[in-house]
């Protein structure tokens, strides 16, 4: 095996605390785990919807997401959904639920955030953003100053190990096994997640300078820093079973970048300083779950909220706590959770309007990577009125009204049979057919969903 472990080369001088985990990948690595920031994927290998949906949730996200645009930009079905013939004189729906058929590009890294270098807003204080002044050292590189990839050298066991640098840890492994699924996800190198992105390559944003010296990708640590600062690099860490929450130096080793003195030698390989002497704050939370992806407008909702390293100590005994931001174009709130540990935040989400909103976990400065709240209007039917075969069908959240010219699946109906439509709003719907009885089950299928009830009689004008 060529680039083996810093384990072996340092098992001399740390004990290695055995601890039982869940995990992608080694504890130590490398390769490093899963658990913090994003995968460690590129665009092109998500190939499948399900590589999608790991962070895109579900139809029950990315219908309303897709339908919202009816409203904000003005599309319209048939710009989505194309029909092509079926091969006998009529017309079928092209698919339209394989992400790729329409998302063929990366559409992260075309984002106009990621062109005006604001990395941040999706991936995190895992990294630092180029033009936010963060500090950068100037003094000159010393033989404790990592490298890139690091250097090799000859580890006791005469096997080959990469020290003094992120490739100590951070390597590709093609057989590494999603604990959740229990299959094979495969984790990338650095050069190809970095490069993965498109950024600097023909028709991509920015330029091979934004992460090299030179356009021909030459490196030195300090032009990775304009990402990867001395700030976010320091406040880098997973709780380990050590201790009961995050505390710099005292963790068991491999689960970041300050836990544990071997931590540290990982990248300066020859400190031998204290690990609690590493400028570390507020290490910054990362998100991987929600109890729940859509809420629905005007209700206040309990939220739970899963990751990790949502509270910590620093260096001097400070502890650091969360908080819950939720924002859009318009509104900007920050909730204190009712409860939390290290990877459960409890939190009371106040009565929203509809739309789509930014969720982020906070602690003092930092910001967990961007995830999601998609809040739909509540679909609910008031009452269905019906005299002389027509139905007056009265409610919330029935949304624009379906398309006349061709099925769309969206409609009026009685059991499986479509009726006629007359008028159609958000609150209101008049549909006519002579089998609407007293009694009759009326199904209102709309872009938000699916809702049904009982005809009853227009009540007896009494005056
Ligand atoms: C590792 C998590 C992750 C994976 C995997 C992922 N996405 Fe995303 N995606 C995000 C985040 C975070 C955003 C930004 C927030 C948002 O708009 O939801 C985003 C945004 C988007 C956007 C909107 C970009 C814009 O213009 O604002 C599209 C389109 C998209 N993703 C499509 C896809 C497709 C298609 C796939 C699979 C090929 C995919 N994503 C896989 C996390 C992911
Ligand atoms: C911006 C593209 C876009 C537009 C515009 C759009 N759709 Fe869709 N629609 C989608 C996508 C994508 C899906 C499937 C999403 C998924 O697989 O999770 C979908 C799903 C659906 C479904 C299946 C619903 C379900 O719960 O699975 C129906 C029905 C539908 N669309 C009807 C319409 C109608 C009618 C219109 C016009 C009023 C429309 N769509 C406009 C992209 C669009
Ligand atoms: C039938 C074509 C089509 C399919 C299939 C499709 N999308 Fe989209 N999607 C679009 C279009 C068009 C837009 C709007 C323009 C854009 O952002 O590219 C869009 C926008 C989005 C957005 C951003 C919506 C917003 O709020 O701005 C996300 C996220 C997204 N798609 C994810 C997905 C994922 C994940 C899948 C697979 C489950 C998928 N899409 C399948 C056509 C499609
Ligand atoms: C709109 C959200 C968004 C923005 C803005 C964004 N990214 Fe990403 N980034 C993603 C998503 C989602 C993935 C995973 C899927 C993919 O590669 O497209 C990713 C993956 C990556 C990866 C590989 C994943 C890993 O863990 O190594 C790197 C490197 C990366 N992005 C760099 C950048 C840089 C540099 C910028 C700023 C210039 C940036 N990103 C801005 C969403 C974003
Ligand atoms: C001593 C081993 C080690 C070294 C050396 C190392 N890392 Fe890490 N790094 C880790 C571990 C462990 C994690 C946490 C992985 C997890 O649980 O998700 C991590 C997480 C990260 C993350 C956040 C999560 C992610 O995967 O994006 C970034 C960013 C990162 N490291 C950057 C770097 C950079 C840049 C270097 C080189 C300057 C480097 N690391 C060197 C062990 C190391
Ligand atoms: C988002 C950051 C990023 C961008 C943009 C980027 N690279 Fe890289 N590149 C990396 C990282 C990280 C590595 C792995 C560490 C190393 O070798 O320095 C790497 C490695 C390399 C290497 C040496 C390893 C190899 O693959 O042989 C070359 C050569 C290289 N890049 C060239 C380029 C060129 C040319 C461009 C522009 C087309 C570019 N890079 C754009 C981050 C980037
Ligand atoms: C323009 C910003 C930028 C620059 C410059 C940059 N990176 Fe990254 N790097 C990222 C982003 C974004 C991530 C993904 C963080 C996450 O997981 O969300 C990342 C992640 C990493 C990781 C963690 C493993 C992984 O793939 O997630 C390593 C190691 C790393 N970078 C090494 C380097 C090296 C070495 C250089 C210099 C050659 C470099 N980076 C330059 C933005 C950058
Ligand atoms: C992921 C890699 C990584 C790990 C792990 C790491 N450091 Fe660093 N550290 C760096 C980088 C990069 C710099 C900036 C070096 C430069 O540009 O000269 C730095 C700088 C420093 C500095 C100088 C800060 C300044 O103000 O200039 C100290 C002190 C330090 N590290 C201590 C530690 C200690 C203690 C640990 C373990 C608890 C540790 N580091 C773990 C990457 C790392």
């Amino acid at each position: 095996m060529k680039n083996k472990i810093i384990r072996s080369v340092l098992a001399t001088v740390v004990l290695v605390l055995g601890a039982a985990a869940v995990i992608w990948a080694n504890t130590p690595p490398p390769p490093a785990n899963q658990f913090l920031g994003l995968y460690d994927t590129k665009f092109s290998a998500l190939t499948t919807r399900e590589d999608c949906l790991v962070c895109h949730v579900s139809d029950e996200v990315l219908v309303p997401r897709h339908h919202a645009l009816i409203n904000t930009q003005g599309m319209m079905c048939l710009d989505c959904h194309t029909m092509i013939p079926d091969g006998a004189g009529g017309f079928v729906f092209d698919d339209f639920r394989t992400c790729s058929k329409c998302h063929s590009t990366t559409p992260h890294h075309v984002t106009t955030k990621a062109a005006a270098q604001d990395c941040v807003s999706c991936h995190g204080n895992f990294i630092d953003n180029p033009l936010d002044g963060h500090y950068v050292p100037s003094y000159p590189a010393s033989s404790v100053t990592p490298m890139p990839v690091g250097r090799q050298v000859v580890a006791p066991d005469g096997s080959s190990a990469i020290v003094q640098g992120c490739a100590a840890c951070h390597q590709g492994d093609p057989t590494a096994i999603d604990p959740k699924t229990n299959t094979v996800r495969r984790i990338y190198s650095n050069n190809d997640t970095h490069h993965g992105t498109g950024i600097g390559a023909p028709g991509g944003i920015g330029n091979c300078t934004w992460c090299h010296d030179t356009e021909g990708g030459v490196s030195s640590m300090r032009r990775c820093e304009s990402c990867h600062g001395v700030k976010s690099l320091h406040n880098i860490q997973k709780k380990s079973a050590a201790t009961a929450t995050i505390t710099p130096g005292a963790e068991a080793l491999g689960y970041g970048h300050i836990g544990n003195n071997w931590d540290c030698q990982g990248c300066h390989w020859s400190w031998y300083g204290n690990a609690s002497g590493s400028p570390t704050t507020a290490i910054v939370p990362a998100l991987n779950g929600q109890s729940s992806y859509t809420l629905t407008a005007g209700r206040t909702t309990t939220l739970t909220l899963t990751g990790a390293a949502f509270t910590n100590v620093d260096g001097n005994g400070m502890v650091y706590n969360p908080t819950v931001t939720i924002s859009n174009a318009t509104t900007s709130i920050s909730l204190t959770p009712s409860q939390f540990t290290d990877s459960e935040i409890q939190v009371s989400i106040p009565a929203l309007q509809a739309g789509l909103y930014d969720l982020r976990v906070a602690k003092q400065g930092v910001v967990s990577n961007l995830a999601n709240l998609t809040v739909a209007p509540e679909l609910a039917i008031k009452a269905v009125i019906g005299s002389k075969a027509t139905a007056t069908i009265t409610g919330t959240g029935f949304g624009s009204a379906p398309p006349a010219d061709y099925k769309s699946g969206l409609g009026v109906f009685l059991g499986e049979t479509q009726i006629k439509v007359r008028s159609w709003s958000n609150t209101k719907i008049v549909a006519v057919d002579n089998n609407l009885v007293n009694g009759a089950m009326v199904t209102v299928k709309t872009l938000n969903g699916a809702i049904s009830k009982a005809v009853t009689a227009a009540p007896k004008k009494t005056r």
